[in-house]
């Protein structure tokens, strides 16, 4: 094992994307359950894709393509396509489209759900002089020491730090990609995810580990997830984005999680099962202190009003 110490930020995305790296052996719903694994979730994002007129919906980071499919199903006449770095799930419906990098032009919908919070970033301490300094770390082992000063003006605009041993993640690597993924859409992008925004930033970051739905201690070495909560507002600065709470978002796009009518029960007890269920995904899909607090960034690239209250 090497006991080189690396910058986060490399360390972090060979954890995840080289050959061994943990989203190349796994697929994330071996690890933990995301929207994307809730049936209502696609109900909503097929209402998405309809409200705009969407003639083809791309998900990022598609995972083991449980979206694609779900909405496979949900739509007709729609183009459908996962991004992905991992292979083609066995099983995924011929006609949904698989690759490993974006389409240079996306006619319709963009959907990202949990992608933006697992692209790696440079990870920085403030010393004992004020000074914001790299944080390097030893893959293996986690151990961190500081490295060279890091100024910029991502740091000072969107995370200022205060006080001695706060930490922060750089965000600005994930401000471009996200640009350079919107810019490619002739319609509506949404990246979906958990994070902060400017004066509630937590003191000292939020990298976290997770394995088989267990967190874990921080390691870059490939057997465990690596994200960190995303800076949500800067993203939605770079792309003339909207924020809102996934809460409110699914409430606009007809999400209900209030029980069935009981006489139901007794007029049709099958359907009456059903729509419990659904009310239950819905449930979930809303909870505050859960899913509900996700960030939805919004960007309507045709100016049609998308997600209108
Ligand atoms: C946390 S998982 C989310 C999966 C799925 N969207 C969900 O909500 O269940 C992040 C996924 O993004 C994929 N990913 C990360 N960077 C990527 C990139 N540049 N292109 C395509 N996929 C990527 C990873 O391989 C991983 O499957």
């Amino acid at each position: 094992m090497s006991h080189a110490s690396l910058p986060w930020h490399i360390a972090w995305e060979r954890a995840l994307y080289a050959d061994d790296g943990f989203f190349r052996t796994s697929r994330p719903a071996d690890h933990f359950r995301t929207n994307a694994h809730v049936g209502a979730f696609a109900g909503a994002v097929a209402e998405l894709a309809r409200r705009t007129g969407a003639e083809t919906v791309v998900d990022l980071g598609a995972g083991g393509g449980e979206l694609v499919t779900a909405l496979w199903a949900e739509l007709s006449g729609v183009r459908l396509m996962g991004v992905e770095l991992a292979s083609r799930p066995a099983g995924l419906p011929d006609d949904i489209e698989w690759q490993d990098a974006l389409p240079d032009r996306i006619d319709g919908l963009l959907i990202a759900n949990e992608w933006l919070d697992n692209v790696p970033c440079d990870v920085v301490e403030l010393d004992d002089h004020d000074v914001p300094r790299e944080l390097l770390v030893v893959p293996g082992t986690g151990e961190e020491t500081l490295g060279d000063p890091h100024e910029s003006s991502w740091l000072r605009t969107w995370w200022p730090m205060s006080e001695p041993g706060q930490r922060a993640e750089v965000g600005s690597a994930r401000d471009v990609v996200w640009a350079d993924a919107v810019s490619r859409v002739h319609g509506t992008a949404v990246a979906i995810d958990y994070g902060h925004v400017l004066g509630d930033r937590p003191p000292f970051g939020s990298l976290r580990s997770y394995v088989d739905g267990r967190e874990l201690d921080v390691l870059p070495d490939g057997t465990r997830d690596v994200t960190a909560h995303v800076a949500v507002d800067a993203v939605a600065h770079a792309v003339g984005g909207t924020l809102l709470r996934q809460g409110e978002a699914l409430t606009r796009l007809g999400v209900d999680g209030s029980r069935p009518p009981l006489d139901l029960a007794h007029r049709d007890p099958a359907a009456y099962v059903r729509a419990l269920g659904r009310a239950g995904e819905a449930g979930e899909l809303l909870a505050t202190g859960g899913l509900g607090d996700f960030w939805w960034i919004v960007t309507d690239t045709l100016g049609h009003g998308t997600l209108a209250p």
